[in-house]
C-alpha cells in the first residue's frame, strides 16, 4: 500500500480552510488521519471532510507530534507562533498566510510554475503565494519563459472572500439591508461593500501603494525567479463573493501576438482560454471561475499604445486556485517525495 499521511488543516473553519478540506477530500489525498484545527471558540464544532465530519480541536493545546503535512490557513499571527512549532515537530507545512513568503529559505510556490522549489525547504516551511498572484503566474509563467516580460501592469477586481468569512458575511448583509432599504454600516471593510467598488486591500504603505499591491511585485518575481521583471498594481475590491478577475497589461521582451500567446496559452498547464471576441464570450466570476480549478483567460489583444504589449483578462477562483487548491497541489508534491 502506498503511503498514508496524517494531515492537519490549522484555520479549519474559515473560508479557505474548509475548502481545503473540500479539495483534499476531492483529490483523494492518501491520508491516514485528519485534524482540523481552529480557535478555541469553535473546538468541539463539526466540520466537513468529504461525506465524513471531523471535529474541530483547539489549535492551542494541540500536539503536533506525528503530523506529517500541516496546511496553514489561519492568518498571519497564527502561522508565525505555530508554523514552526509544527515543522519542528516533524511536518511540513504549507502556509497561506503571508509571513514567510518573503524569507529567502522559504520557497514559495505555485505548483504549474516552480513545483521543483519544493525541495528547498530548510525551515520546513513552503509558501503558498497571495491569491491574486498566484492566478496571475499561472497565466504569465509560459509567457515569460517564451519571451520574457519586462513589466507588468495590473488593476485586480477582488471578491470578499479573499478577505474571509466575515467579509463573506458582510457583503451579504449589506446587500440584503440596502435593498430593504436599511442602512448598511461597513465592520470588516473602512467603507460600504455592497454596490460599491473600494480601491484597497492591506496596509498603506511609505510609496503610496498598498501591502497587497506589493505583494504582487515582490511574489511574481520570486516566483518566476527574475527579479528584473516591473510590476505596477491597482488592488481593487469588488462586491463578488468568489473568484478574483484581473485587467493584466504586459510589456514582453520580444514581440509576442495575440495568436501566439492564445496558443500558447491553449497548451499551458492550469490555464482554459475562453476569448471569443463577442458578448460573453469572455470568464467570468459568475459563468466560469467560482468553484472550479483553472486560471481562465480571455480577452487576449496586442496593445494599441505599445509595440511590445499585450492585454489579457484573467479569472480565477481565489479560494480554490488562489489558496487551497494550490496548498492541496503542493502536498501532493511533497506526498510524491516518498
Ligand atoms: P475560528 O473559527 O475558531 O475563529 P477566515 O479567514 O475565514 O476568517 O478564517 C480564519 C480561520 O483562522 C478560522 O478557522 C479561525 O478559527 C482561525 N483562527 C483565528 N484565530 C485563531 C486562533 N487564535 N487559533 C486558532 N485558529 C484561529
Amino acid at each position: 500500500m502506498s503511503r498514508q499521511f496524517k494531515v492537519a488543516v490549522v484555520g479549519a473553519t474559515g473560508a479557505v480552510g474548509e475548502v481545503m478540506l473540500t479539495v483534499l477530500a476531492e483529490r483523494k489525498f492518501p491520508i491516514s488521519e485528519i485534524y482540523a484545527l481552529a480557535s478555541a471558540r469553535s473546538a468541539g464544532e463539526y466540520v466537513k471532510f468529504g461525506n465524513d465530519e471531523v471535529m474541530v480541536r483547539d489549535l492551542a493545546t494541540f500536539d503536533p507530534t506525528g503530523i506529517d503535512i500541516a496546511l496553514f490557513s489561519a492568518g498571519g499571527s497564527i502561522s508565525k507562533e505555530y508554523a514552526p512549532k509544527f515543522a519542528a515537530a516533524g511536518a511540513v507545512v504549507i502556509d497561506n498566510s503571508s509571513v514567510f513568503r518573503g524569507d529567502a529559505d522559504v520557497p514559495l510556490v505555485v505548483s504549474e510554475v516552480n513545483p521543483d522549489q519544493i525541495r528547498n525547504r530548510p525551515r520546513g516551511i513552503i509558501a503558498n503565494p497571495n491569491c491574486s498572484t498566484m492566478q496571475l503566474m499561472v497565466a504569465l509563467a509560459p509567457i515569460h519563459r517564451k519571451v520574457g516580460i519586462e513589466r507588468i501592469n495590473i488593476a485586480t477586481y477582488q471578491s470578499v472572500s479573499g478577505t474571509g468569512r466575515r467579509a463573506l458575511e458582510e457583503l451579504g448583509k449589506q446587500t440584503a439591508a440596502l435593498l430593504n432599504f436599511q442602512s448598511a454600516e461597513p465592520e470588516v471593510y473602512p467603507v460600504q461593500i455592497a454596490f460599491n467598488v473600494i480601491p484597497h486591500g492591506g496596509d498603506f504603505l511609505d510609496n503610496g501603494y498598498t501591502s497587497e499591491e506589493m505583494k504582487l511585485v515582490w511574489e511574481t518575481r520570486k516566483i518566476l525567479g527574475d527579479e528584473s521583471i516591473q510590476v505596477n498594481a491597482t488592488v481593487v475590491r469588488v462586491p463578488v463573493f468568489y473568484c478574483h478577475s484581473e485587467a493584466v497589461h504586459i510589456e514582453t521582451r520580444e514581440k509576442i501576438t495575440a495568436e501566439e500567446a492564445r496558443a500558447l496559452l491553449e497548451q499551458a498547464p492550469g490555464v482554459e482560454v475562453v476569448d471569443e471576441r463577442k458578448p460573453g464570450g469572455y470568464p467570468t466570476p459568475v459563468t466560469h471561475g467560482s468553484g472550479r480549478d483553472p486560471s481562465f483567460v480571455g480577452r487576449i489583444r496586442e496593445d494599441i499604445s505599445h509595440p511590445r504589449g499585450l492585454d489579457l483578462w484573467v479569472v480565477s477562483d481565489n479560494i480554490r486556485k488562489g489558496a487551497a487548491l494550490n496548498a492541496v497541489q503542493i502536498a501532493e508534491l511533497v506526498a510524491a517525495e516518498g
